[in-house]
């Protein structure tokens, strides 16, 4: 195992230079379905329609791949597709990023305090009408630290983020040194780099990010937002419907005058299998965002970009386009609901006797699959595990515990 792969496993994201194959999402675009298919996206212009209704405070940034479409929010969606908006409601897509006046990232941080000893000190958290922040009292008396945003769910890992002006105006970011994990509860150090040498007050309360870095922490936890001075301008939180499936308003319009509305985005049967890795791995990780040598020894940290380890598996490779996200995920149901069973009848929709195609395992033809070809890893640091997508037969083939 190479030390390089080791320290890296044990951040959210990227910090610096040497690390910056950790995430590297394409952002071309504020919605990722745009990028991967544009001629599924633009399905309305086509339609030759081109009336565009802009609300105010759309930028053109946001929705200039679709010029007459704009986004409407998840909530009017619900009215015709219900089933899927319960199931979104419960994903951590939903919840991946909250401005924290939300009272559920509020009860997570509010009272408590965390010792990150020297030479940062204590942290103890208090929340107002404008949300969360930071005090180090025996640093900085009660001068306040403002946390206005917060990343990843309640039903994982909350990491609260700031945005602060540097000397020159420009704007940076500071990851906050402390998360909340929600195994057990409780703060505990944010995975992150620290060289323990803080040089300004904001330094004592958290990790420095310039520029793009902090774009991309957006990017792939929010439907769209844009960084201005300190706050973030049309800001949609989490990753919703319209982050896959674009800026729905004339979709919406259509759908209301017609039973049969034009298509409008993915989910008829002509997306394609790559589209579909891509439009998922803009955010879970695609080869592309990993060094070549990583590539070629596959260390265990790479377990937590499933697209990467499922493109090398021969489920994938040798199934013609069969094997797809979707085929084990339901994108708008959060795994968390799946019955284990469910993962098993996927993997026997493959392999089973009545299917001369396939093989058939020599071990057990009915059960345990996922524990022998797809382990789950808790990587050091995160006490958060991942499956292993690549598909395959391991060394030792015991269950994990
Ligand atoms: C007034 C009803 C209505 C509303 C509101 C609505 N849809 Fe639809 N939607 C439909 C109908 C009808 C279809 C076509 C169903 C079919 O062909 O099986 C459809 C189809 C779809 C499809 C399948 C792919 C396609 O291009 O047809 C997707 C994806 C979709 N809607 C997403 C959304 C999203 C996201 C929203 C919210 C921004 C939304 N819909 C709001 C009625 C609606
Ligand atoms: C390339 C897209 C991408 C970028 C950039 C990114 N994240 Fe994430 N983040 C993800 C994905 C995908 C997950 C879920 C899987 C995982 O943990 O890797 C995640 C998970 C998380 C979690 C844990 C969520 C949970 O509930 O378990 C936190 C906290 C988090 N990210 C914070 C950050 C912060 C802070 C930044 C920027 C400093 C950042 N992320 C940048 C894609 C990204
Ligand atoms: C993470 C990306 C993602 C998000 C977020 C997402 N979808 Fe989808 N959706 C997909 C993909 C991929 C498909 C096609 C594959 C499939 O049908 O399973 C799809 C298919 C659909 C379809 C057609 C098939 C069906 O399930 O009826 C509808 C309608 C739809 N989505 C509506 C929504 C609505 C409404 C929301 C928000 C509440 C939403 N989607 C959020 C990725 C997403
Ligand atoms: C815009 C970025 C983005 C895209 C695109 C995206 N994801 Fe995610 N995904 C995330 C983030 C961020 C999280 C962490 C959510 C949290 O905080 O719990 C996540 C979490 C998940 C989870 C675990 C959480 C749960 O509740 O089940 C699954 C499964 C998942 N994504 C599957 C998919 C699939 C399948 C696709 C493609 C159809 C997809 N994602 C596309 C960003 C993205
Ligand atoms: C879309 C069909 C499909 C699905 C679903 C599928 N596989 Fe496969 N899998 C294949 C194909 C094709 C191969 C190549 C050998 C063959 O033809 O059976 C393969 C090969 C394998 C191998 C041998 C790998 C190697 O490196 O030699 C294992 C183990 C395996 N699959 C396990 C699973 C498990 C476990 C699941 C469920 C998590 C699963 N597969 C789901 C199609 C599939
Ligand atoms: C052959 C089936 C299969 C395919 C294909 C598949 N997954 Fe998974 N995935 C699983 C199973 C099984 C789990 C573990 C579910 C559980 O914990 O109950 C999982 C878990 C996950 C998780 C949660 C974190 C983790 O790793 O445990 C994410 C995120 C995820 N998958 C994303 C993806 C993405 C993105 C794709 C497409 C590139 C994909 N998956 C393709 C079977 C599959
Ligand atoms: C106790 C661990 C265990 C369980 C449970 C298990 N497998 Fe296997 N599987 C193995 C081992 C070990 C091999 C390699 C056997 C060999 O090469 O002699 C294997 C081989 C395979 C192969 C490749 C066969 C070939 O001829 O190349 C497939 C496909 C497969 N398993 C699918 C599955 C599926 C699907 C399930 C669930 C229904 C499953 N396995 C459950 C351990 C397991």
């Amino acid at each position: 195992m190479r030390r390089l792969a080791l320290s890296i496993a044990i951040l959210w994201c990227v910090t610096s230079a040497t690390v910056n194959w950790w995430l590297e999402p394409r952002m071309t675009s504020n919605h990722a379905i745009a990028q991967v298919s544009s001629s599924v996206v633009l399905a309305g212009e086509k339609n030759g329609d081109s009336q565009s209704i802009q609300p105010p405070g759309t930028s053109e940034s946001s929705s200039n791949r679709s010029p007459q479409a704009s986004y409407v929010g998840r909530d009017a969606c619900r009215e015709c597709h219900t089933e899927n908006h319960t199931w979104h409601t419960d994903h951590g897509h939903h919840k991946t990023f909250a401005t924290t006046d939300d009272p559920n990232i509020i009860r997570l941080f509010e009272g408590r305090s965390y010792d990150s000893r020297e030479p940062y000190g204590t942290f103890t958290y208090h929340a107002d009408d404008k949300g969360l922040f930071a005090r180090i009292p025996e640093k900085f008396g009660d001068r306040p630290f403002r946390l206005p945003y917060a990343l990843g769910s309640p039903e994982g890992a909350v990491t609260l983020l700031s945005l602060l002006p540097d000397e020159k105006q420009n704007t940076f970011a500071i990851e906050h040194r402390v998360s909340w994990f929600h195994d057990g509860d409780e703060l505990r150090p944010t995975p992150q780099e620290d060289d323990r040498n803080p040089k300004t007050a904001a330094d004592f309360f958290g990790l420095r990010h310039d520029g793009r870095v902090m774009e991309k922490c957006v990017y792939c936890h929010t439907t769209r937002g844009t960084i201005e001075g300190e706050t973030i301008v049309d800001l949609i939180s989490g990753v919703n419907c319209e982050k896959c499936h674009g800026p729905g308003s004339e979709h919406v319009r259509l759908a209301r005058s017609s039973k049969t509305p034009p298509k409008y985005s993915i989910g008829r049967d002509d997306w394609d299998t790559e589209s579909e890795i891509q439009l998922c791995g803009d955010c879970h990780r695609l080869p592309v965002t990993v060094s070549r040598s990583q590539l070629r020894e596959y260390p265990d940290e790479l377990t937590r970009f499933q697209p990467i380890g499922l493109l090398r598996s021969r489920c994938f490779v040798e199934s013609e386009g069969e094997l797809r996200c979707t085929t084990c995920h339901n994108p708008h149901q959060t795994i968390k609901t799946v019955p284990a069973r469910e993962h098993i009848e996927n993997c026997i929709g493959c392999h089973q006797e009545s299917n001369p195609s396939h093989t058939l395992c020599p071990v057990n033809t009915s059960d345990g699959c996922i524990d022998c070809h797809m382990p789950a890893r808790e990587l050091p640091g995160l006490s958060v595990s991942f499956h292993d997508h690549w598909i395959r037969v391991h060394s030792s083939e015991s269950p994990s515990p």
